[in-house]
Order: structure tokens, then sequence, then C-alpha cells
């Protein structure tokens, strides 16, 4: 840390204004019921709240109580009466380099046509809807559809399989099914509809499913139960009142991996969660009228819900949305984009930055990237090698780096550099300091405070609007998850540290959970999928650190039939996790073994696995049950060399 301090031209992003930071963020502690009912300004409410916060249910918070307001409305329809019907809400562009610019009035009557044929096929207020989209135009509407009539959504990631997509489609009870024909990556059709079939094979409370034409790939589409978009939306000038929400009525449920099998719905709510993402967009990055805002991310991920549809939308921004892979068809795709759409921000994650890092500058130096004024990261920290590139490649030394720190329940960023309340002096690295409202602590095992400089587990000492309301079907869950580790503090699952000038450093994951290319996956998840094709008895996951992806997926299996062909088996196991959960979960390398280090009660120790393969030193190994595990590990390793 010491080291790469002064290692950057930090005064050309250094702006005083840090006592503008200081005093907003003293007053948002202060009096968080002033400065919460201020900020709430940022929305139009049908009726203001009662009450900021309702803490009497702990921690079941509960913010803007007796508020009204729908969510739809705020992200287009009063930016009609603002002069904003004709700017551009969207600039879509296709991996094909189709590209659709979709005004504030083109998605206002998108989303009405969408919200009646909604209506029409019976989903009512509080009916959950799930969303199985690629990026297209389509799936912010399907969003803001949904909320318009109070409908709660849940969107699946489209890189997620037919398993994945089951499962959330059963947690959450959907009705209806929202999909495409197919999405397209680097160059191929991704055949989403196909896949959904084989998910509702294994659901039963979906009644319909309604299907975008977008690949025109060849599609099954079953009778009473498929509809095709387009021939339920006309584009006729429908008007659906927008139904008017409690501030506290969910508007969307994402799951996330934990540190359990099964993924967890994390519940986000209509008000809390609207004045938040929209209050840190502007905090953070200070958008200005007439920006074009980039963030880089798949919408199916709440990077993708918060900033590339609500904060932008109620902000009344232009949005650039990209379908496809950053690298197609050549590796200079984000810097062309950036070029031909003279891009302002680009928000994008580290993970990307290294592969397109990797290219080398010749692929960025091809475009003019001079309209771009500020960058941002998000979903792991960022390695100071490629911050440098960010900083001085793509932001020609100019461009300030935002590396928010956040998660799926926090809703939106909790620390981050603020360009609109005064930039402090960037730290490569670091994500600096909290929002206002986030009140963190680093903690040891003992739940006390550690001192500057040591690393601990980062929690959150009180509530803040953007928070999860609860683990969908589960508080008990969301409880223990997140408020039983230190009773009282909102526990985030990561270290960190905290340096001398009071910078937070953030170093990744204090559970089993990993973060590969930004996405977070639970070890336990993949785990049970290897042993559910029934090809295995037995798996240990561990995240493996990769220069690319921050960690790689790793697998030591125990095969079910000792004799079986090992590389029949390893690529029998990649497809099957391929098709249940989806591409981004197959193991980058999958050994085999005789058995595993398991404790007496029969537990897998994963941390000795990990250490042993990455030759560390394995710890603590008096409840090893049998050490001969340790030295199959070892000569698996040997094995593959
Ligand atoms: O470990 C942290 C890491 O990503 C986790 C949250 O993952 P997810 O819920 O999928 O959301 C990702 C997008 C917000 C965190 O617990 N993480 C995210 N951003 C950063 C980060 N770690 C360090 N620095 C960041 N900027």
């Amino acid at each position: 840390m010491e080291s790469e301090k002064g290692t950057l031209p930090m005064n050309e992003v250094y702006n005083p204004g840090m006592n503008v930071y200081s005093e907003i963020y003293r007053k948002s502690l202060e009096d968080p019921e002033n400065f919460w009912a201020k900020q709430a300004e940022i929305l139009t409410w049908y009726s203001k709240w009662n009450k900021i916060l309702d803490d009497s249910k702990k921690p079941f918070y509960r913010w803007f109580v007796g508020g009204k307001l729908n969510v739809s409305y705020n992200a287009v329809d009063r930016h009609l009466e603002q002069h904003r019907r004709n700017k551009a809400a969207y600039i879509w562009v296709g991996e094909n380099g189709e590209e659709k610019i979709v005004t504030y009035d083109g998605l206002y009557r998108r989303i009405n046509n969408l919200a009646k044929a909604l209506l029409n096929l019976g989903i009512k207020k509080g009916d959950r809807i799930v969303l199985y989209l690629p990026m297209i135009i389509e799936a912010p509407v399907a969003m803001l559809a949904a909320a318009r009539i109070g409908a709660v959504f849940s969107f699946v990631f489209a890189g997620f399989g037919a398993g994945a997509l089951a499962e959330r489609i059963n947690d959450s009870k959907a009705v209806l099914l929202i999909t495409a024909d197919g999405g397209f990556r680097n160059g191929k059709v991704v055949e989403l509809k196909k896949i959904a079939d084989e998910a509702l094979e294994m659901t039963s409370t979906v009644r319909n499913v309604i299907v975008i034409k977008h690949a025109r790939n060849d599609v099954n589409m079953v009778e009473d139960r498929d509809i095709w978009y387009h021939e339920i939306v006309g584009d006729s000038h429908t008007y659906v009142e927008p139904e008017h929400m409690d501030a506290n009525d969910p508007l969307f449920i994402l799951y996330t991996s934990g540190t359990t099998g099964k993924p967890k719905g994390a519940v986000h709510s209509t008000g809390g969660y609207s004045v938040w993402v929209a209050s840190t967009l502007k905090w953070a990055f200070n958008p200005d009228e007439d920006d074009r805002w980039w963030c880089a991310a798949d919408i199916g991920w709440i990077t993708g819900h918060s900033y590339i549809v609500f904060a932008p939308l109620i902000l009344g921004l232009t949005s650039i949305m990209y379908e496809g892979s950053i690298t197609y068809p050549e590796p200079d795709r984000l810097w062309e984009i950036i070029e031909k759409y003279r891009v302002n921000i680009l928000y994008t994650s580290p993970t990307a930055i290294r592969t397109l890092m990797k290219f080398g500058e010749k692929y960025p130096q091809r475009h003019d990237l001079s309209t771009l004024k500020v960058l941002g990261t998000v979903g792991e920290p960022i390695n100071p090698a490629a911050w440098k590139w960010y900083y001085e490649i793509i932001g020609n030394s100019r461009c300030p780096i935002i590396d928010t720190y956040w998660q799926t329940e926090t809703g939106g960023f909790m620390i981050a550099p603020q360009r609109g309340l005064g930039l402090p002096p960037l730290k490569p690295g670091s994500a600096t300091f909290p929002l206002p409202g986030v009140d963190p602590a680093i903690l040891d095992d003992a739940g006390k405070e550690v001192r500057t400089g040591e690393k601990g587990y980062i929690v959150f000492r009180r509530p803040w609007p953007g928070m999860l309301m609860t683990v969908n079907n589960d508080d008990e869950r969301y409880v223990k998850t997140y408020f039983s580790k230190f009773p009282g503090y909102y526990y985030c699952g990561d270290y960190a540290v905290k340096d001398e000038d009071g910078y937070y450093w953030l170093l990744g994951r204090s559970d089993e959970v990993m973060n590969v290319s930004g996405h977070r996956l639970g070890t336990i998840e993949i785990e049970d999928a290897i042993v559910a094709t029934g090809l295995a008895v037995e798996a240990a996951v561990f995240g493996k650190p990769d220069p690319v992806k921050g960690e790689a997926i790793s697998a030591f299996v125990v095969p079910k039939d000792a004799n079986a062909d090992r590389h029949e088996l390893i690529s029998e196991i990649r497809k099957r996790i391929r098709a249940d959960l989806g591409p981004i979960y197959v193991p980058d390398e999958i050994r085999i073994v005789k058995l595993l280090p398991k404790t007496r009660s029969g537990k897998i120790m994963r941390r000795v696995v990990k250490a042993v393969a990455l030759n560390q030193i394995p710890g603590d190994l008096t409840t090893l049950e049998d050490s001969t595990s340790v030295d199959e590990i070892k000569s698996a390793i040997e094995a593959f060399k």
C-alpha cells in the first residue's frame, strides 16, 4: 500500500473541494432525518412519507414510511414535462454494429404499451415476473413496465443456465416469464428461449411466456402459454396510470450467491432504493445534463439495474447500452463506441480493463477518446497496474477514476471518490471514502475495531436507504447472513483496511464466495452442481488467483467411478455445469482426486485444499480426518504439471 502512494500524478485529479464532502458527510450522520428528507426530493412523490426511518423492527429497517411514488413515473413520465421528451434515454448498439436511439418519449410509449399488455394478461400489483433477457431495449422497458403496474420483477442474467433460471423462478414464484428468442455473444446466438423451455420443465408457477423476437433464431412456441411480444404490444398510444406504490413495496428481487448452495434473493424497496441510486450516481460521478453515460455492465447484475436503468433514468441522462462482447469483433470495441458516440463517462470493471490491457495500447490509440472526462470501476479491488493503464492510456491522465465499492445488497455505491462533493486525491486501489449516510467500521474477530492499517471485516454501523429489505421468503437468512456475525451491524463479507489518511482499501471476500471477473460466485453452489451431475461423489471448489479474472474457479473432484476416463469425465462435468448453472460457473480447472481433506465430522476443508493447491501453508490440520488427503491434492497438482 505504502509503495503505491505517490506513484501517479495525483495532483491532476486533485480537487481541493474535499471540504464540501466533509461537511455533507458530517450532516448526513448528525442529522439523518433532515438530510434524507432533503435528499428524497431527487424524486417526485405522490405523497410524502410520515417517517424517514422506522427502525422499530431492527434489522428490518423501513425508509420513507408512508411515502407514495412510482418509479416508472420518476424514470420517464416526469422527464417529458421537463424538456427531455426528445432527449435520448438510450443509444443502443448491437454486437453487429446496429444502432437504435430511444428517446424518453419512445421509452414512455414502449413502457405504457407493455404495461397494458401485462394488465391484459392478468398481471396484478405484487405479482412476480422473471425477466431472462439479453442487453436489449426491451430489458429496461420490461423492468419499468413491471414497476408501473406494481409487479415485482426478478431479472436473471442471460448467461445463467436452465437450472439457475428454474431455481430463481421457483423461489420467486413467478407467474410470468419475459424472454427473447436469443441474444448475441461473440458473433454467436445464445438460444435463450430454448434454455427457458428447459427451465420451465422444472417449474410450475409460470402461466405465460412473452417472447421478444431479437436474434431471429427458430424457437418453439408452446400453445396457450407462449406469446410473441410484438403481437401483444401494438404501437398505439396507450396510457397506463402508474400505481401509487408504497415506498416499502418491493421493486425487484435480485439473486446473489452466498455461503450456502442456494442463492439469496435480495429484495429492494421502491422508495429508499430509488433515492439511493440516483443520489449516489450524482455524488460519485456528477454527470452533467448533456453527458453521455456508459455503464458497461450487464443489466442482469445489480450494476446494470442501478446504473444502466434506475439511476440514469431518474436523473434524465443519456446512456449507452451495448449488447455483446467487449472484444468482438476486435478488442477495440469499447474504444470504438466511445469515439463514435462521444461518451463522456465510462464505468466498467477491473477485469474488463485487464482483458483489454492484454491487447496493448494500439487498440485504444486507434480512437479519439478525448470526450472522456470521468472513468469508473466496480466489482473487485483494482490492481495498481490496471488503474495506471486506465488512467493514463484511456483517460489520458485527465480523468479521475471513481472506484466504487458496493454489493447487490447495498443497492448502490457505499465507498467511492465523490466527484460531485469534491474529489479527494486518489490512491490507486483504494475506493477512498464512504458516501453520505454510510458509516463503516473495520472489526476484528472479537468485534472490536482494529487499529489504523490493520486488516479486518468491514461492517456498516447504521442502515442506509438503498439497503435490501430482506431475503425473499427468508427473513431468518437475512438476519443470519448480515446481522449475526456482529450483532447490530451489517456484515459485508469483505476484508478491508483503513490507512492513516482515512482511506478505505477493500481486500476481497472473507467468506466462501469467489469473485470471478467481477462476478460473485458461491463455491458451495458449484460443488453442489458438480455432485448433482451424478458423476462425482464430492467436490471442493475455491478461487485461484488469476491475472485477468481476479479469481479463476478451481475444482477438486472425487469421481463416482474411480476407473472413469479423466478427460471424458472432466469434459462431461464442464458441459453439465454450463447447461445447469451457466458458462460463468464452468471451472477453469478440474482435478480428479481419490479423497478430499475433511474434518472428523465430515465437512470438506476447502481452505486446506486451496492452501495445498496454491502451495501455501495449510494452517491448522488437527481436525483433519485422514492426512493422506493432503498428499492426494499434492499429487493431483504434480500430475498436472
Ligand atoms: O467483494 C466485494 C466486491 O464485489 C462484492 C459484491 O458483489 P456483487 O454483489 O456481485 O456486486 C458487484 C457489483 C456491485 C463485494 O462484496 N466488490 C465490488 N466492488 C468492489 C469490490 N471489491 C473491491 N473494490 C470494489 N470497488
